[in-house]
């Protein structure tokens, strides 16, 4: 191991001008302008691949589909050994309101020890430390301890539809004894974590229509059902003061929090007021009766995340707009099924929307939570390797996000399922400014170097719990 780590050591600069490289691809899934960005940045890892000494193809959708290729590689089998498969995804969300970026969000630019850039942390920079990790083995092991896969999609931010589809077809090649992701975060900044389970989600877009044409409030107002009064009503109407969804039949899969595990979330160092503290405001809200991380983790949540309707411009303008739009999800626990979910949030909504509007309700993306068990050899593995990268042991996370894919991979492969990030939680994915530690790049690529190590000496006969 020691020559495998001077090895990364020697080739850091390469790594993080490749790195770059990969970030100046503008592939962003929910834009269809970026078409030709996304099959770029597919490529782009597919010679990455081959040029390490790997096999590597695209997989490409259906013609007829606007989905994106996968990438998917293998390296040399190694019998008797586990096989790995990495999965990661290359596509990244929008980079808007690109005006509160710092430097244009695919210029890569150095600061302080961090690469800012869309995609830096979620997820480019993390799948790269897989890829270069291999690289280092190869380069100077001549093989890898086990046999290791790739598969990196394209469409994980808008709900991996044709990864979804090609799993459904069989997918033959993807056959592994576990799965690796690196697309979550550490508890806190050097204190790295396994994640155990993640929240699963339900998104929709709501479009309320009422007059053909934007009307004078003075004239109309009163006596015509506004679309923005509308909307805002039906929000509002989903949640109550005491923070609880208020679809009925919404609760009635969620799995109760056992003592056990109140328990172990309770020990986690979590520092409540830093939290608030480091997203610049000083407290929060959320249902009553449950701690800040359990209220992240473990209990379904509702958010908007984008309205729009009527005047935007400056000054008063004094109308009723004839349309309103909005983007919401609800965030899932286990065993809630998002599809069960799609049907009573449409039967409430329905039932709420007043005379005057017509409404639209479109899901865009969903997937079940995941619960993994705790109790697995890939679990000792990974900490062990946590341990040997990071200098310091792993806690063990739930995490309030979603890999929508995950689940699916969990039940088609019947794989051990190991989330082991090496973002922070102020890497600001989603956001303006997105950043990836450098050091957090260094201590993910060492970790993954001893991963390989290490998950190769699971005992095959022993893993399934
Ligand atoms: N990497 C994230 C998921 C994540 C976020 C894990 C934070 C742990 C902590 C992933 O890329 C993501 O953003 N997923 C989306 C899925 C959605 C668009 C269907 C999410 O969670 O919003
Ligand atoms: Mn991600
Ligand atoms: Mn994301």
């Amino acid at each position: 191991m020691k020559a495998i780590e001077k090895y990364i050591r020697d080739n850091l600069d390469r790594f993080e001008e490749l790195l770059c490289e990969f970030l100046r691809i503008p592939s962003v899934s929910a834009d269809g302008r970026y078409r030709g960005e996304m099959l770029r940045a597919a490529e782009w890892l597919k010679t990455r691949l081959q040029e390490i000494g790997l096999k590597s193809w695209l997989i490409t959708p259906p013609e007829t589909s606007s989905g994106h290729p996968l990438v998917y590689a293998e390296a040399e089998k190694i019998p008797g050994a586990p096989t790995v498969l990495v999965y990661g995804h290359y596509d990244v969300q929008p980079a808007d309101p690109v005006e509160k970026w710092h430097n244009p969000p695919f210029e890569p630019t150095i600061r302080d020890g961090y690469v800012y850039a869309r995609g830096a942390s979620d997820d480019k920079g993390q799948l790269l430390t897989h890829v270069f990790s291999v690289e280092a083995w190869l380069a100077v092991q001549g093989k890898l301890p086990l046999t290791v896969k790739f598969l990196f999609e394209g469409e994980e931010e808008i709900g991996s539809p044709t990864l979804a589809q090609y799993l459904r077809k069989g997918a033959s090649e993807l056959g592994c004894d576990c799965v690796v992701i690196s697309d979550t975060a550490q508890f806190a900044p050097g204190q790295p974590a396994i994640t155990y389970g993640l929240r699963g989600i339900a998104y929709f877009q709501l479009e309320l229509e009422g007059p053909n044409s934007d009307l004078h409030s003075g004239q109309y107002g009163g006596a015509v059902t506004n679309p923005a009064n509308a909307l805002a009503a039906m929000l509002s109407s989903l949640i109550d003061e005491r923070g609880r969804i208020r679809i009925p039949g919404f609760y009635e899969k969620v799995r109760p929090l056992t003592d056990e595990e109140r328990q172990m979330l309770g020990l986690l160092p979590f520092d409540e007021e830093a939290f608030y503290r480091s997203i610049g405001v000083n407290t929060g809200s959320g249902e009553t009766g449950f701690t800040v991380l359990e209220r992240l983790w473990i209990r379904p949540s509702f958010d908007i995340s984008g309205l729009a309707s009527g005047y935007q411009g400056q000054g008063a303008k004094t109308i009723i707009p004839s349309r309103a739009e909005a983007k919401f999800s609800f965030r899932l626990v286990p065993d809630q099924d998002p599809a069960r979910i799609g049907e009573l949030v449409e039967t409430y909504l329905k039932q709420i929307c007043p005379p005057g509007v017509r409404m639209t309700l479109k899901p865009l993306a969903q997937c079940p939570a995941l619960a993994l068990p705790l109790s697995s050899p890939w679990i000792g593995a990974a900490q062990r390797a946590i341990e040997a990268g990071f200098g310091c042991a792993p806690v063990f996370v739930r995490s309030g996000g979603s890999i929508p894919i995950v689940s699916q991979l969990y039940q088609a492969l019947d794989a051990y399922i190991l989330l082991v990030g090496w973002g922070q939680e102020g890497d600001n994915p989603h956001a303006p400014n997105e950043r990836f530690s450098l050091a957090d790049f260094r201590r993910g690529l060492r970790t993954s170097c001893w991963l390989w190590q290490e998950l190769s000496q699971v005992d095959l006969d022993q893993q399934r719990p």
